[in-house]
């Protein structure tokens, strides 16, 4: 959350760190800034909402320069305002952060009885004022940085100018993901290496911890202790080319249609569709030794977790847990020996996964990294990683990255059934020929978009959605709500069908639509009764099934939305395309922003 950049250029940097700053949006666009240092001195352009703004802003007052910081902002502490966009200046020094300073209450009162105005509400400004006084009682840079870092609590990263030193950037790294960029004779800075992409792929990663003095000619390092320190360069492989949405509307619907390629090649990572054969990666190469495995994931991520424990436990027969990742790293868990965690997570930066992961570790266990970004922190802190090949992913709703983890899941719990003798191979190989017959399945799910516009109508006016699956269909009702609340901003709750009448039935009456997710298989007697209940109390049903389960379960005044029909274990990647397609629609009907929803960040780098 919250991309900050930094350049040390021989040429105008302000254009190098706006094409920096488009690349690193998805991280939050409530505000942007930019500050560079011209003949010594330096200028600052700030303006509030998407970065479009500030671009507009600089049309009109541009900035010169060959040194600059710049910020596109995800608000933590003060709104989405002029004053408290970033970059944060306090006499000679300027600051660009993200993440959160959690002391900073505490030396915002030392620096103002120090005599310090604030004029901003962030926990930002403290350090620019930290970092100044130390400059103004006669301390180098360097010195100050010393000083100043052991004083700050919190997980964060931060990118210093200082005028007057236009050869000079600051910049640390605790917890919040940030990376250095060597040039030829420049330098770079950036919250991740696809923001760095267009101007070089050599690239030092920040160690937790670690701060950095950086000049044009190289970066000099030190640890939390203030230890001058080597970290290796290494070359990146993220394209410089900035992906476009095509001729679709939004990032979001292109991503949607994106879902048959992200799930072959994804597929590819773990078993050979030509041969059947499939690969376990470190740290399950040994299959039968494995005693437990726990997954740590946050929102989307969580729910395709969700759902492979099903795989784990019917295919693999191994015990599975599923935790949220921001309660799991700060419980006393007790895991057993020869455990291993599987750290879920799109971006492989969001630091609760990454906190929760680190717990596992400090719990004994090896972990196993599903990511779909390969040089991220928790790819890199991984003993081994299973990579999703979705692609990146613009839109702030995880689509494709979503059905992509399910197959690498699916796939995954194949192996492992085998491997463990668990899984027959008849049944195995069944598996493999749907998994590898799933992207047309999925091309024919997002082309038939005709039958969704009567419910989108209905759901765009709704107050209250329910969702309700059994078994393998529950999850997916927890997605299918989350998807619907981040784009159209309408509420809605995804629960198990069975414990509706526990409680949630209260909420039916004929204003709510009831959204059913009821496959033909192993679930679907049981779901049907669930849902008859719901119609009986006036709930406006919309039934997600496939052709058997509609011809046996629709009765007139339904609507019906019908997926292909696929083994009863694949329904939710199919699934998956109907509720990313109900709630985009339905975004588009109300007219709201489906890829940058209010409030919300594509990678949450906060606690
Ligand atoms: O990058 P991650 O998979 O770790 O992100 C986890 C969640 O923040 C993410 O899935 C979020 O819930 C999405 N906006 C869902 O669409």
């Amino acid at each position: 959350m919250c991309g900050i950049v930094g350049a040390l250029a021989n040429r105008p940097v302000a254009p190098l760190m706006m094409e920096a700053l488009r690349r690193l949006e998805y991280r939050g666009y409530d505000s942007a800034g930019l500050a560079t240092l011209t003949e010594g001195h330096m200028a600052i352009r700030r303006a509030p909402g998407k970065l479009s703004a500030l671009s507009d802003l600089l049309e009109r007052e541009p900035l010169s320069g060959a040194s600059g910081i710049g910020h596109t902002r995800w608000a933590t502490h003060g709104p989405p305002t002029l004053k408290n966009a970033h970059p944060h200046r306090a006499g000679r020094v300027a600051v660009v952060h993200n993440g959160i300073i959690e002391n900073f209450a505490a030396l915002r009162a030392e620096l103002i009885a120090n005599g310090r105005v604030f004029t901003s509400d962030t926990d930002t400004e403290a350090v620019a004022h930290l970092i100044d006084l130390a400059l103004e009682t006669g301390r180098t840079a360097e010195q100050a940085m010393a000083e100043t870092m052991p004083r700050l609590r919190g997980a964060f990263a931060l990118v210093i100018l200082i005028e007057g030193e236009e050869d000079l950037l600051l910049a640390a790294r605790r917890a919040s993901p940030l990376a250095i960029g060597l040039g030829e004779g420049e330098a770079f800075i950036g919250s991740d290496a696809m923001a760095l992409a267009p101007l070089t792929r050599r690239i030092i990663y920040l160690e937790d911890g670690d701060w950095a003095v950086v000049r044009r000619a190289g970066a000099s390092l030190f640890d939390e202790t203030g230890q001058p320190v080597e970290r290796a360069m290494s070359i990146s492989t993220v394209s410089g080319a900035l992906i476009g949405k095509g001729n679709y509307r939004h990032f979001m619907e292109k991503e949607i249609f994106d879902q048959p390629d992200a799930i072959a090649h994804t597929l590819h990572a773990v078993i050979d569709p030509g041969t059947g054969a499939s690969t376990l990666p470190p740290p399950m190469e040994q299959a039968d030794q494995v005693s437990k495995i726990t997954i740590v994931a946050a929102g989307t991520s969580y729910y395709a977790s969700l759902v492979a424990r099903y795989w784990f436990e019917s295919l693999a027969g191994i015990g599975c847990e599923v935790e949220v990742a921001s309660e799991f790293r700060d419980r006393d868990v007790v895991l057993p020996e020869g455990g291993v965690v599987i750290a879920v997570s799109q971006s492989g930066e969001s630091l609760d996964t990454l906190m929760a992961m680190r717990r596992g570790r400090a719990a004994g266990q090896r972990i196993l990294g599903l990511v779909n970004v390969p040089e991220s922190t928790i790819a890199r802190e991984s003993d081994g990683v299973l990579l999703t090949r979705a692609g990146p992913e613009f839109g702030v709703a995880a689509t494709k990255t979503f059905t992509a983890q399910l197959t690498a899941f699916l796939g995954l719990a194949i192996a492992l059934g085998r491997a463990r003798e668990h899984l027959a191979e008849a049944r195995a190989l069944e598996l493999i020929a749907a998994l590898s017959a799933l992207p047309a399945r999925v091309a024919e799910a997002v082309s038939d978009q005709q039958a969704f516009a009567p419910v989108t109508h209905m759901l765009a006016r709704a107050r209250d959605v329910l969702y309700l699956g059994r078994g393998l269909s529950y999850p997916m009702a927890l997605e299918g709500a989350l998807k619907l609340k981040e784009i159209t901003y309408i509420h809605a709750e995804g629960y198990a069908a069975g414990e509706m009448k526990h409680g949630p039935i209260a909420l039916i009456d004929e204003a709510v639509p009831v959204i059913g997710l009821a496959p033909s298989g192993p679930w679907f007697e049981k779901t049907v009764s669930n849902l008859a209940e719901a119609r009986a109390r006036g709930g406006r049903m919309v039934l997600i099934t496939d052709a058997e389960g509609a011809g046996r379960l629709a009765v007139d005044g339904d609507h019906v939305l019908v997926l292909p029909t696929v083994d009863p274990m694949l329904t939710p990647i199919l699934q998956a395309v109907h509720v990313q397609l109900l709630a985009y629609l339905t975004a588009v009907e109300k007219g709201t922003d489906a890829d940058q929803p209010r409030n919300l960040a594509k990678s949450v780098t906060v606690e």
